[in-house]
């Protein structure tokens, strides 16, 4: 097959080499550049115990120092910490949020808990649908703050997940990716370790919580994250201290017996976190986070509103008619409450009309029967003075008849 320049010589035509890309082949170098000029952003929950390492190990990761102050283990009630940092690193500018639990693990009530946690995942995912459900969206300055990766911190027992942690976990498997942590992991011996991990992935299965899986779907990185699968959960220490060893400064923990080096793989599986976390999946987890768990969020709320995509025959149904049908069953409710409202009030007058009138009748009655008494009160008083001016009349006779009497005696005795 002749190439390029055999064809060129032939046809005495002058070929120039490239010094560049040039045609469509240039698209990818135009996302990236377009991606490095808007910057990226990334959203981190930690969620673990008082004390069990959370800031340290942010601060490893991003090689920062984020932290403030200790927390209390006395919280009545778990509360979320959001700080936002913009970082970078080269000519890179990262947008991170890290959500931090406070007073997790310290309360009677675990219930009280975890919710927090499951109301903060929902409430994001709540602000980006609203978002989209405007006329008009501005996803352009938009700052989308769902959660695309939870680091779950596991107390160091060497011994298996606390009900808490299976709790929390249920509620949140379907929310947002897990990745779960053993921290502190320099407080267990390595025979030991490798016995707590199987026990925690067990446990996680047994009670069927989903874990994020690092994808094996694209060739380049197949291998790669499918040995990470088998290291999980990632057992971590965090320390941002230098310590000499030998004639290198590392980050790292000092003991009486020795340095256990952060960055060392041979020491702890931090180093596998953050090239998972940092270079390999963040895109897919963000991905994950906008195709999986929002996605399911979103379809449960419009399910929730009554939306469907077929209807009962099956066949699609358009927006246009669900929106008709829901209008219609909205203006209908309203007619059926009203027409209530209406028989409702009506009865109620009909009530009223009844007792008023019931009422009515009682006070006439009693006027009546007051009527009665006074008229027999009349006729006994009218018979009681007309016996007393008999009596009277009785009396005047009696005395007129003593006083002739009286006379007539005088005269007598006089006349003697
Ligand atoms: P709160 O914000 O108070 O909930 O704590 P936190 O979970 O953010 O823990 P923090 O990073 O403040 O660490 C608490 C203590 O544990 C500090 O004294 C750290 O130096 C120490 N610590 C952090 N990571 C490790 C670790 O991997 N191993 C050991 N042994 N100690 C650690």
């Amino acid at each position: 097959i002749p190439d390029d320049e055999d064809i060129q010589r032939e046809n005495n035509v002058r070929g120039l080499t490239m010094l560049g890309h040039f045609g469509f082949e240039c698209l990818p170098h135009q996302l990236v550049n377009r991606a490095i000029q808007k910057g990226f952003s990334f959203n981190i929950l930690c969620v673990g115990e008082t004390g069990l390492g959370k800031s340290t190990l942010i601060d490893s990761l991003f090689n920062t120092n984020l932290k403030e102050k200790k927390s209390s283990h006395f919280n009545s009630n778990v509360e979320l910490k959001i700080r936002t940092y913009e970082l970078q690193e080269s000519n890179v500018q990262l947008k991170l949020t890290v959500v931090k639990t406070v007073g997790y693990g310290d309360q009677m009530n675990k219930e009280g808990s975890y919710q927090p946690i499951v109301g903060y995942l929902d409430a994001q995912f709540e602000s980006y649908f609203q978002e989209e459900l405007k006329i008009q969206r501005s996803f352009v300055d938009y700052h989308d703050s769902r959660v695309h990766v939870c680091l779950y911190f596991i107390s160091p027992t060497g011994h298996s997940l606390k009900s808490l942690d299976l709790l929390t976990l249920k509620s949140i498997d379907n929310k947002v990716n897990i990745i779960p942590l053993i921290a502190k992991a320099d407080a267990i011996s390595k025979n030991d370790l490798q016995k707590f991990k199987y026990k925690i992935m067990s446990e996680l299965v047994n009670n069927d919580i989903q874990i994020y899986q690092f994808p094996t779907n694209d060739e380049s990185t197949a291998q790669m994250n499918s040995s990470m699968n088998k290291h999980l959960p990632f057992a971590v220490v965090g320390c941002i201290d230098e310590v000499k060893v030998g004639k290198r400064m590392v980050r790292g923990r000092q003991y009486p017996w020795g340095v256990l080096q952060v960055d060392n793989e041979n020491h702890c599986d931090f180093v596998k976190l953050r090239d998972m976390l940092l270079c390999t999946n963040t895109e897919d987890l963000k991905e994950q986070t906008h195709t999986q768990h929002y996605e399911r969020y979103r379809c449960f709320k419009l399910q929730k509103i009554g939306f469907t995509d077929v209807g009962p025959d099956n066949q699609p149904v358009s927006f246009q008619e669900i929106y008709e049908a829901k209008r219609q069953e909205f203006y209908d409710q309203c007619q059926r409450e009203e027409e209530e409202l209406k028989k409702k009030f009506m009865q109620r007058v009909k009530e009223r009309e009844i007792a008023f009138k019931e009422a009515e009748k009682e006070l006439q009655d009693k006027f009546e029967h007051l009527k009665r008494i006074q008229h027999e009160e009349t006729i006994k008083l009218e018979e009681e003075k007309r016996q007393l001016e008999e009596e009277m009349m009785n009396f005047y006779k009696m005395k007129a008849g003593s006083e002739t009497l009286q006379t007539q005696g005088y005269t007598n005795i006089k006349k003697d």
